[in-house]
C-alpha cells in the first residue's frame, strides 16, 4: 500500500507521518517513511537546489522538472522496490504537491504538470492520499511559532499559498476515492485520530 500525505505549509504532515509510522510498526506492519523532494542521495541534492532562497532566478519549468526528477529517483530507487517487498510506503508529499504548488500556486498549465509527472513516475499513484487541510493564515502562524528559516517556496506571497490550498481542495473533489480529507486545525492527537480511523479500514490492523 502506497500512502501519501499532502497539504499546505504548517499542516503538520511530518509529525503525523512519524506517528502513523510508529502506529503501524507497533502493530507488526512493516513500513517506511520517505519525503519529497529528497528521500534519495540524488533527490537530496536536487532538494538543496529547489529550496535555496538564493536561487531566485529559477525558471518555473526548471522547478517543475527538478521536482519531477527527484520524484523519478525516489519512485525507482525506493518506492517501487519497497512496495514490491510488501512494505507500506508513507510519503511526505508526491505528485499532488507539484499540481498544487507548481500548477495552481504558480498558475502553470495543470495538464503540463500532470503530463510531466506521468512521465516522471510511470503513472505510479498512491492508494490513499491524506489531505491535511488548514487555512493559510493558520498554517503560517504555526511556521512562525516554529521559527525556522523560510525556504524558497515558503517565502512566496500569501496569495500563492491560498491558490495552493484551493488547488488541493479541487484535487480532493476530483478524486474522492483516493483522497481522504483531514481537518488539520485541531491538535496533534485530534488530527492523528482522523487519520487512524481511516487507515484502520484500509489495513488489516489488529488492536
Ligand atoms: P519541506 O521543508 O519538506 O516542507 P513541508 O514540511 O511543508 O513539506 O519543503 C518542501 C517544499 O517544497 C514545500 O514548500 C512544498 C514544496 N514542494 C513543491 O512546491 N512541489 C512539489 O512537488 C513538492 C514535493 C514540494
Amino acid at each position: 500500500m502506497f500512502i501519501t500525505f499532502e497539504g499546505p505549509e504548517g499542516a503538520g504532515k511530518t509529525t503525523q507521518i512519524s506517528r502513523v509510522h510508529d502506529f503501524l510498526k507497533n502493530r507488526g506492519i512493516s513500513c517506511i517513511a520517505v519525503r519529497e523532494p529528497g528521500g534519495t542521495n540524488i533527490g537530496n541534492r536536487i532538494r538543496e537546489l529547489l529550496l535555496d532562497p538564493k536561487l531566485n532566478e529559477m525558471k518555473q519549468r526548471t522547478e517543475i522538472l527538478l521536482y519531477a526528477a527527484s520524484r523519478t529517483q525516489l519512485v525507482e530507487e525506493v518506492i517501487l522496490p519497497e512496495l514490491a517487498s510488501g512494505k507500506v510506503v508513507l510519503c511526505d508529499r508526491y505528485v499532488d504537491s507539484s499540481i498544487a504548488y507548481q500548477g495552481y500556486g504558480a498558475n502553470w498549465n495543470i495538464d503540463e504538470v500532470v503530463t510531466i509527472n506521468q512521465i516522471a513516475t510511470g503513472r505510479v499513484l498512491p492508494d490513499r492520499t491524506y489531505l491535511l487541510d488548514i487555512p493559510v493564515q493558520f498554517g503560517q502562524k504555526r511556521l512562525q511559532i516554529r521559527g525556522d528559516q523560510k525556504d524558497r517556496i515558503e517565502l512566496k506571497e500569501k496569495l500563492f499559498h491560498t491558490r495552493v490550498r484551493e488547488g488541493y481542495l479541487q484535487l480532493a473533489k476530483e478524486e474522492p476515492n483516493r483522497f481522504q480529507y483531514v481537518d488539520a486545525t485541531g491538535d496533534v492527537e485530534e488530527v492523528y485520530q482522523q487519520i487512524i480511523a481511516d487507515l484502520s479500514l484500509l489495513l488489516p490492523i489488529k488492536e
